[in-house]
């Protein structure tokens, strides 16, 4: 197969259909990983329509689960022989939720989805990835992470498994914010493992889009309103369909890795702000700084233990067994 190929996750919506029509435009062979198959071939068949491009699969994967994910990476390498480009961009955040949800895994659903499933599904697939001959990660950040520039703000890791539903109450935004900081911590010790193989790995801070109507939906009144009012303002799904696409090509980004980069392509930095109104204030607005929580090493080190714990992988181990 001489095009490249892309692997986009929950790419039947939002961000990952506009980014998944975006490669087909360029002409590289896309992978959607959906959940929900009857919606994935609705799009998939848009794409090859909209794009002349026939070289759209649809592959079936819940991110969520473990065992949906070792299903999913049997049978792309029965069918592939190596990926170019992984992108993870399904994510969960069900507003309005009040009471704890969990995984088949009995992970915290929110978790399971945005952290511990793109860990375990790129722990899974190095062995594509390193087949290729430039490799690419890109994982779907959030600027939900400026609220770590509370200073007590923590990801709450020891109720990951619902340790403390019976006497903590369930945050569905505190658990999004979590999980999507966890997913950069674990960017920036994934780029450090992935290195001596060549492969990049990046997160983008993906700012208020237009929430598509989908997504909408499942809304429950309240939230749908505040939708409306995010939609009104957002920038549209194709704008970061377009930044991934560039993240992942451009020659300028070609050999940056383990790096949180805006939506105007640039690198950002830890925050060098000090304390004080002024400060905060000048910190929260500077999207060219990410929070300091994320550039402790000890914060690094919980979550990549805890997501290798989870699922049993032992990404270092492999590297040191070569
Ligand atoms: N929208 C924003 O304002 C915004 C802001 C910052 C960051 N982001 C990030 O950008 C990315 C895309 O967001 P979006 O707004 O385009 O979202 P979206 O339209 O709601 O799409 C989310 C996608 O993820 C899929 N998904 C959810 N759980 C899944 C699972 N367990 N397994 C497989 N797929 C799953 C959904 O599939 P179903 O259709 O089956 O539900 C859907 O395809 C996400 O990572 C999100 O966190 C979005």
């Amino acid at each position: 197969m001489n095009a490249k190929i892309v692997l986009i996750t929950g790419a039947n919506s939002g961000i990952g259909k506009a980014a998944a029509i975006k490669f087909a435009r360029e002409g590289y062979y896309v992978i959607m990983a959906c959940r929900n198959l009857d919606k994935g071939r609705l799009v998939q068949r848009y794409i090859i329509e909209t794009t002349k491009n026939n070289q759209v699969d649809l592959l079936e994967l819940d991110v969520a689960s473990l065992d949906a994910i070792r299903r999913f990476c049997n049978e792309y390498e029965k069918k592939y022989d190596r990926l170019d480009i992984l992108i993870h961009n399904a994510a969960y955040l069900q507003h309005g939720v009040k009471e704890y949800q969990f995984s088949q895994d009995h992970i915290e659903l929110v978790f399971a989805t945005n952290a511990v499933g793109p860990f375990f599904l790129t722990y899974l697939l190095r062995g594509m990835l390193i087949k290729s001959e430039n490799p690419k990660i890109l994982n779907a950040c959030t600027v939900s992470i400026r609220h770590y520039f509370v200073k007590n703000r923590k990801i709450e890791f020891d109720n990951l498994r619902g340790e403390y539903k019976n006497s903590r109450s369930y945050n569905t935004y505190r658990k999004y914010g979590d999980s999507k900081m966890a997913l950069l911590l674990l960017t920036f010790k994934m780029s450090e493992i992935l290195k001596k193989s060549g492969i990049t790995v990046n997160a983008i801070q993906i700012p208020a889009i237009k929430i598509s109507k989908n997504t909408r939906r499942q809304f429950k009144s309240v939230w749908r309103l505040s939708a409306e009012i995010q939609n009104a303002f957002g920038a549209k799904p194709e704008s970061i369909a377009n930044t991934y696409f560039d993240i992942c090509t451009s020659k300028a980004l070609n050999n940056i890795s383990g790096k949180l980069i805006n939506s105007k392509l640039e690198v950002m930095k830890p925050s060098h702000y000090t304390h004080g109104l002024l400060q905060s204030i000048r910190q929260l607005l500077d999207m060219g700084v990410y929070p300091r929580y994320a550039d402790d090493a000890d914060n690094i080190e919980s979550v990549w233990e805890v997501c290798s714990k989870m699922t049993q992988a032992d990404f270092e181990g492999v590297y040191k067994g070569e």
